[in-house]
């Protein structure tokens, strides 16, 4: 310890001591007091953060708007009722975002003067979904509540209840997050993997938000529901290493179905479950599948093949429907604590699509 540190505490001891009034120990007395009471009064926010993650918490809108939470619930609940992959798409937004500037809302941002937006890159151009729900959550939220409810919390708020719906676990969801004034274009080519991905190159991408490899095999969980394009795994079942042959670790018989529905050429944009026996139900039959080499896209196989550390998990998850519910609120809380815009940064957006 540097010296310096072992002085201070004996020079307060050891200052002359001139005669007090009352009044003065009296002060002397409250101010330690406070002194005394200031880490009691901060030591809740400590727990709620021990990793020093940023300030969200559950009950931000319990004020400002009581009726956020239902009003979304609903709007995803008939969203959700009229088409049963609306949980699964608006369940990605949220990851999309969160992958990009941090949880900021910067996904839902269209073109305009200064913005590209990021609904153009590679993995979102004629994939990502659910940007109606959005609005039309926003628009309730503005009749309700104006300018108080940010676009960002209301993705958050959509992926819980979305996931809720199809049958998944709960957890509270902290709030607080404000929009972004940009988007970048660059940073979702850059950020969010990409199914052909190496799962070295996958943890890398992960790493770099924060989220460690049981983040990443208990996130990709999500693909227990949801659909795909052939055009994102059709390079498994004709060429996966450029000498002409399929993977060799996905199974015979689902592969021969695949191609039924996937050529060569063609059908780019005919869709396929990520999980084939319970598309639209949120439960473990994902890591079930990739077990017996039904995983659908190289990156949700590539976590039984590809390490002996996330088999482990695939494994357990597998076998533990519980074990792998109890760790995705953990790791999506997660995600949606990475670098918000919180305090006064950002703003928060009339419209979803466009800065105020
Ligand atoms: C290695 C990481 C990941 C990769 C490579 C990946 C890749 C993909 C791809 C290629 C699709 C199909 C897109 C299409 O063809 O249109 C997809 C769908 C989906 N992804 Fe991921 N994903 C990853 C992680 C995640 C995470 C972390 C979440 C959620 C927290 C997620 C949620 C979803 C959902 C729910 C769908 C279905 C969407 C729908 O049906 O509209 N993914 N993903």
């Amino acid at each position: 310890m540097p010296s310096s540190l072992y002085k201070y505490p004996k020079q307060v001891c050891s200052s002359p001591s001139t005669p007090k009034t009352l009044e003065q120990d009296m002060a002397v007395y409250s101010i330690n007091f406070l002194l005394l009471l200031l880490p009691l009064a901060l030591s809740p926010l400590c727990l709620a953060f021990p990793h020093g993650a940023p300030f969200l918490y559950p009950q931000f809108y319990d004020h400002s708007c009581p009726k956020a939470h239902q009003i979304v619930q609903s709007i995803v609940a008939k969203a959700v009722a009229k088409e049963a992959r609306m949980a699964a798409s608006l369940l990605r937004l949220h990851f999309h975002d969160c992958f990009v500037k941090g949880c900021d809302a910067s996904i839902l941002l269209d073109s305009s003067q200064g913005i590209v937006s990021e609904k153009g890159s590679i993995p979102n151009r004629n994939s990502i979904r659910g940007f109606e729900v959005i609005d039309e959550i926003k628009s309730a939220l503005e009749k309700e509540c104006p300018r108080t409810v940010s676009c960002a919390d209301i993705l958050a708020l959509a992926a819980r209840d979305s996931t809720v719906l199809a049958g998944g676990p709960f957890w509270e969801v902290p709030l607080g997050r404000r929009d972004s004034l940009g988007a970048s274009i660059q940073g979702s080519n850059r950020n969010i993997p990409a199914p052909n991905n190496t799962l070295p190159t996958i943890i890398t991408k992960f790493k770099l938000q924060g989220l460690d490899i049981v983040d990443l095999v208990t996130l990709l969980g999500s693909h227990t529901i949801g659909f795909s394009r052939c055009t994102s795994f059709r390079q498994r079942l004709y060429n996966q290493t450029g000498n002409g042959l399929p993977d060799f670790t996905l199974d015979g018989g689902y592969a021969a179905r695949l191609r039924a529905g996937c050529p060569r050429s063609g059908g780019d944009q005919n869709l396929f479950p990520t999980d084939f026996v319970s598309p639209a139900r949120f439960d473990n039959f994902y890591f079930k599948n990739l077990l017996v080499g039904k995983g659908l896209l190289s990156s949700d196989e590539i976590l039984f093949t590809g390490s002996p550390e996330t088999r482990r998990l695939v494994e357990l998850y597998a076998a533990d429907a519980g074990a792998f519910f109890a760790q995705f609120v953990k790791s999506i809380v997660k995600m949606g604590n990475i670098t918000p815009l919180t305090g006064s940064k950002g703003e928060i957006r009339y419209n979803c699509r466009k800065i105020n």
